[in-house]
Parts: structure tokens; sequence; C-alpha cells
């Protein structure tokens, strides 16, 4: 079976603990598109729940499918959050930002009660660090940043579209870092990069996940933390 068979698959299996009168926190993504997308059916037929949404992209999605979108503020707090990853490891931590909606994500998967993870099977590795983490960092800063970081061995690039520099959508510039050989603990890493000023956030989500569901094949694996 192919990733995009088990997105859907693993996207499937997630909605199933969305349920009425609840506020849910909407993922970006290839995979997310897949929930939105079911989630959007299951109000057409009359469930009622509000959602908070990671990205424009995903707000965009979710309003047209007649999903009652509201801010965060509006939210307070989260009964769920469903949304994808680019790596997740044994110990549930992921990273993530991939599509560049890290801030927003990390930000709703820390006001949810429940974080659900949905990935096709390619996603699930023994070690994070093939994909490269992203960073986000207000442009005022960012070439100075990526100094620092080539100091720290990790190989920063800035990420671009369309030969210019990419923007998320608070406006801010993404760099994309090597960890793949660093010897420092992911917990110590997530610090030391917090500590630089105008590093806004990371894409290494590493206590948020309750739930990780793989697609594998035709079959959804439930893993709980
Ligand atoms: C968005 O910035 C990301 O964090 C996505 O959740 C992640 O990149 C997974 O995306 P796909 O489901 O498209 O692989």
């Amino acid at each position: 079976m192919n990733a995009v068979n088990e997105k859907k698959v693993a996207a499937l299996e997630a909605v199933k603990y969305v349920k009425s009168g609840m506020t849910v926190g909407l993922g970006t993504g290839s995979t997310a598109f897949f929930m939105i997308e079911a989630i959007g059916e299951m109000v057409q037929n009359g469930m009622d729940i509000k959602a908070v949404a990671t990205s424009n992209e995903t707000e965009k999605l979710a309003t047209k499918l007649g999903i009652n979108v509201i801010t965060l503020a509006e939210a307070k707090r989260l009964d769920v959050t469903i949304d994808g990853a680019d790596e997740v490891d044994e110990d549930f931590q992921l990273i993530k930002g991939g599509g560049g909606a890290l801030l927003r994500e990390k930000i709703v998967a820390h006001n949810s009660v429940l974080n659900i993870i949905i990935a096709d099977s390619s996603k699930s590795v023994a070690k994070l660090g093939k994909f490269k983490l992203p960073i986000e960092t207000i442009p005022f800063a960012t070439q100075l940043i990526i100094e620092e970081l080539r100091g720290m061995g990790l190989s920063p690039v800035q990420r671009k579209k369309d030969d210019a520099d990419y923007k998320t959508d608070e406006n801010n510039d993404i760099v994309d870092i090597d960890i793949w050989d660093t010897d420092i603990k992911l917990t110590d890493l997530e610090q030391q990069l917090k500590t630089i000023p105008g590093i806004v956030e990371t894409g290494l989500f590493l206590t948020t996940t309750n739930l990780v569901i793989i697609g594998n094949g035709e079959k959804a694996i439930v893993k709980k933390r």
C-alpha cells in the first residue's frame, strides 16, 4: 500500500476520537488533509464541533468544508488535536514543520488535552534526524542565527520558495538544520536553540504527543504513551 493510502488509514482511525461538543485542533499537511476532510464529512452529517486551525491553509480548507473555525483565544483549551509529523520515534518524540506550520502547531499542541499524531509508516523512525529540523526565526536575526548554528555544527540552510526566502504564516523565516550527527541530547538541544534570541520555535515536539497512529498497509497501528 502506498504512503497516501496509509495517511488516509491513519486519519480515519484518528477522527474516531472526535465527539460532538468538542473543540478540535486541526493540523497541517498532506496527512492532516484527510483528517480535515473526514471531520468535514462528520460535520455535514450533523456533528457539532468547533475547531482551531494550525495554519491559514488548514483554516481555508476547514471553512470550505463547513467546519466552525474559531480563534485559539475563543477556544481557550482544546479537547483533542490531530496533526501529522515528519518523523516520529518510539518515545513519541517528533520532528515537525516540513510544511512550515510548526509555530502554531506547537502552540495548539501545548493547549490541547489529547494530542494525536497521524502518519504513514515511512515517518516512523528509530532515531530522529534524517529529516532536517525546521527552526522558525525572526527575519531581523536570521542571518546571524545561521552563523551561530553553523558554529554549532548544525549545517543550517535557509528555506527558499521560488528563489525567495520562504515565509511562514507569521511572516518569519525557516532555517533547516541537520541534527543527525549531533551528540547533544534532544531535550538539551531544544533548550539551547530556544535561548538564541530570534529563534521563535523549533520543530522538535518532545513531550506533547499522547497517541501515535501509523497507517501500515490497510491497518492503523495505535500506540499510546
Ligand atoms: C507542517 O508544518 C508539518 O508539521 C506537518 O505536520 C508535517 O510536515 C507532516 O506533513 P505531511 O503530512 O504532509 O507529511
